[in-house]
């Protein structure tokens, strides 16, 4: 658990925009003494962040680490549940690993486990997810709405409409989705929705959405076989991205399209995912694992299932593929 007097210290920083707080101001804000705001400083800065202190002005902060522990994230958030409650570590195997134990042990709507690295990341159909150190996002989040389990798939969605905004405002990029799940800069994917269920027969008990976003990769990060098909953000814009930032982001837009869904349906989201979706309307196939199917992509019913018209005009709907654009 992150020491409050720092989230506070945090959040009065972000408030002030590089202007300078008096010791005293931090102080009072942080519900401290003036020499534990120092101590909180020293500790700050041996992390990476850099503060200029100036007599009688105080301090103000100029350079941030880019980190992405509950610290950098709860100040500003501007959610009800989703990541308000953080479990940050610095490497794990996998963060959807730990979110499914959290949620057996009842942890609550919107906790979110956050690594620095993986060291064995889960894609989609049992591929692995190459996750390193320090430069992506790789989080899991805890949903529990009160559903029947043959919804869930429709949360991929809802996630992947939540990026693709996250995306665009954080970074002014604009990206496409190719179903169900990818997210794509230029034809290169950017990030991965990897969406798991814990549920009974007849209701959900947790939906574990995994989100895998490729922020801050240099073009050599990358392994040989990822290289033509992957980017990142960075990559992308030709600047670095702040994690934390569109973390933040992304739980905004989870929540206030989840919030959506619960109120209103699917539909909206189905308009807005269609809006953003590369393949629709174009001649994909779909691998399955029953074999391919070639067709135009008509777009995706009410249970967010592909529906592919063939040659001669069949229709079929899939559940689960990788597709190729023709
Ligand atoms: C895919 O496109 O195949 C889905 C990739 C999902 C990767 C994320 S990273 C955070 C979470 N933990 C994992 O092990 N996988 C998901």
């Amino acid at each position: 658990m992150q020491s409050p007097i720092r989230v506070k210290l945090m959040e009065a920083f972000r408030k002030a925009d590089g202007e300078f707080l008096s010791g005293q101001a931090l102080a009072d804000i942080a519900g401290c003494s003036r020499t534990a705001v120092w101590k909180h400083i020293e500790e700050l800065r041996k992390e990476g962040f850099v503060f200029e202190a100036v007599k009688k002005r105080g301090y103000r902060i100029l350079k941030s680490p880019d980190r992405v522990s509950g610290e950098e994230i709860y100040p500003g958030l501007r959610t009800r549940a989703i990541g308000r409650v953080i479990e940050y570590k610095e490497s794990v195997p996998s963060t959807q690993k730990i979110a499914h134990t959290l949620a057996q042990e009842g942890s609550g709507e919107g906790t979110t486990v956050i690594a620095d690295e993986q060291t064995e990341g889960r894609g989609r159909l049992l591929r692995s997810w190459h996750s390193p150190k320090g430069t992506g996002i790789w989080m899991s989040i805890i949903l529990k709405p009160q559903l029947p389990p043959q919804r869930a798939p429709q949360f991929t969605l809802i996630a992947a409409v939540a990026v693709v905004q996250a995306i665009e405002e954080v970074c002014g990029l604009s990206p496409e989705i190719k179903w169900p799940n990818d997210i794509l800069l230029h034809g290169k994917k950017v990030t991965g929705i990897l969406t798991e269920l814990q549920a009974e027969a007849d209701k959900i008990n947790s939906i574990i959405i995994g989100i895998g976003m490729n922020v801050n990769q240099k073009a050599d990060d990358f392994p040989e076989e990822l290289k033509s098909i992957a980017t990142s953000l960075s990559l992308e814009k030709e600047e670095k991205v702040s994690r934390a930032k569109l973390i933040q982001k992304v739980f905004e837009k989870l929540e206030l399209y989840y919030d959506l869904y619960m109120e209103k349906g699917f539909t909206p989201i189905k308009l807005l995912w269609e809006s953003y979706a590369v393949s629709i309307g174009r001649q994909i196939t779909a691998r399955t694992i029953t074999g391919s199917i070639q067709g135009k992509a008509l777009g995706i019913n009410e249970d967010g299932v592909l529906r592919i018209q063939d040659a001669k005009g069949a229709i079929h709907e899939v559940y689960s593929a990788d597709i190729e654009l023709n």
